[in-house]
């Protein structure tokens, strides 16, 4: 196989999602650059739009226009499709909007876990119905919120995060979140592009509310860099190549994103950043990628955070390393899109490679034997991409159980790889 050429990923889904939301917050026009098109970001711009924010079609290469509006009760059901970023950060904002909405998902969003972000909205004043235990539909009405509060958050969660922040924004009162470790930055990294009083020290964040910042902004441009998480796909198809080099332009580099990186390259990677760059409050940069002899790595619990979405594709390069590479800790995956955990060992079984779960650790065998079966992605994007990767080694034959699901985070996934791996 031959890597070579540019490439742009898609836009960044968990900036899109932030952006879009902050900007039908406000009460201004916002001209978006960038923004994902894929099936996680129209969930955002519909349900957006069911609470009377003007939001423009998504639309590839095309500016997006959004006017902010004072939010109304929906008039049907929030259906957040896919995305647990959707329903987690939209249930943060309607924690601070004094009406009723019901909230729910598709079969894969239903089953996943709402009371790490209603506890904590509950207990700031909103009262959340459950339909269904811990998981949607469910139904939330924003209240008075409290003014004192601190949640001590027992997962290191993005969404988390940002859905108490989104509160303290919607309903004007100052918040604070502890993590147990750092997560993803993105709300925090476009409160500070806008002038937020927000506060970052270690662990603990602190937003005292917009104040008067927000109604003074007028309008506002943001640029939305390519994936970091989508690139990580095409990073993995270039090191498993046998010659060339790839170019990854535009792609967001912030580090409590980027972990990845650092874990290639002690597994024997070759990626150079160049151009880096701060677009919006975001560090962006080119990645330049050459094929690469990989080694086995243990990945320590600590580092999870920052690579959580690319541990199924960790994993399938691990399985094309010299020597064995262990994941710490790395429980949470059981609760994404589908149980991670438990699905990156058996598809990696299917195809002959010793992948076992231990507790909450991964532990993955890498051999060159050929990779030949049958993989179940439980419609899982990440999943469906991370054996499409592997698929392109030497003597490979794998049969994906579907791979529409890309387009939840990567229309045009397929074509891109394509395009930069050639036989
Ligand atoms: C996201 C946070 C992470 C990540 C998800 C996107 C975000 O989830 O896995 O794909 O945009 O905030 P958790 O917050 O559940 O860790």
């Amino acid at each position: 196989m031959r890597v070579e050429g540019s490439i742009r990923a898609p836009g960044d889904k968990s900036i899109t999602h932030r952006a879009l939301i902050i900007a039908a917050l406000s009460r201004t026009r916002v001209q978006i650059v960038g923004a994902l098109t894929a099936a996680d970001a129209k969930s955002t711009a519909r349900v957006l739009r069911q609470l009377g924010a003007g939001v423009g079609q998504l639309r590839r290469g095309q500016e997006l226009d959004v006017r902010g509006k004072a939010w109304k009760k929906p008039k049907g059901t929030l259906n957040c499709g896919n995305s647990g970023t959707t329903a987690r950060l939209i249930l943060g904002c309607l924690a601070g909007h004094r009406f009723e909405s019901r909230l729910t998902g598709d079969a894969s969003l239903r089953r996943r876990p709402m009371r790490r972000v209603t506890g904590p909205l509950v207990a700031m004043g909103a009262t959340v119905k459950e339909g269904a235990g811990n998981g949607l539909p469910l139904s939330i009405r924003g209240g008075c919120l409290s003014s004192s509060c601190r949640f001590q958050s027992p997962v290191a969660s993005a969404q988390v995060k940002s859905a108490i922040l989104l509160a303290g924004l919607t309903g004007g009162v100052p918040v604070t979140v502890v993590e147990p470790a750092r997560s993803r930055d993105h709300t925090e990294c476009l409160f500070t592009y806008l002038g937020f009083d927000l506060l970052t020290k270690g662990r603990e964040i602190s937003f005292r509310g917009a104040g008067d910042t927000w109604p003074r902004i007028e309008s506002f441009d943001l640029q939305i860099p390519g994936d970091v998480s989508s690139a990580a796909f095409l990073v993995g198809a270039a090191l498993l190549a046998d010659s060339g080099q790839l170019l990854i332009e535009n792609v967001g580099v912030n580090p409590t994103r980027s972990g990845f990186l650092e874990v290639l390259r002690r597994m024997g990677a070759s990626v150079r950043v160049e151009n880096l760059t701060e677009v919006c409050g975001e560090k962006v940069a080119d990645l330049v990628i050459c094929p690469a002899r990989l080694r086995g790595t243990v990945v320590k619990a600590g580092e999870i955070p920052a690579l959580i979405d690319e541990v199924p594709l960790l994993a399938g390069l691990a399985a094309r390393a010299e020597g064995e590479t262990t994941f710490r800790s790395v429980g949470e995956l059981r609760v994404k899109e589908s149980n991670r955990l438990v699905l990156i060992a058996e598809n990696l079984r299917s195809l002959g490679v010793n992948a076992e779960v231990d507790g909450d650790d991964l532990v993955v065998a890498g051999s060159d034997r050929p990779l030949k079966g049958r993989v179940d992605t439980a419609r899982d994007h990440r999943l469906a991409m991370t054996f499409a990767v592997l698929g392109t080694t030497k003597g490979a034959n794998i049969v994906l159980s579907e791979s529409g699901s890309a387009g939840v985070s990567y229309p045009g996934f397929f074509e891109d790889l394509a395009r930069v791996v050639s036989r």
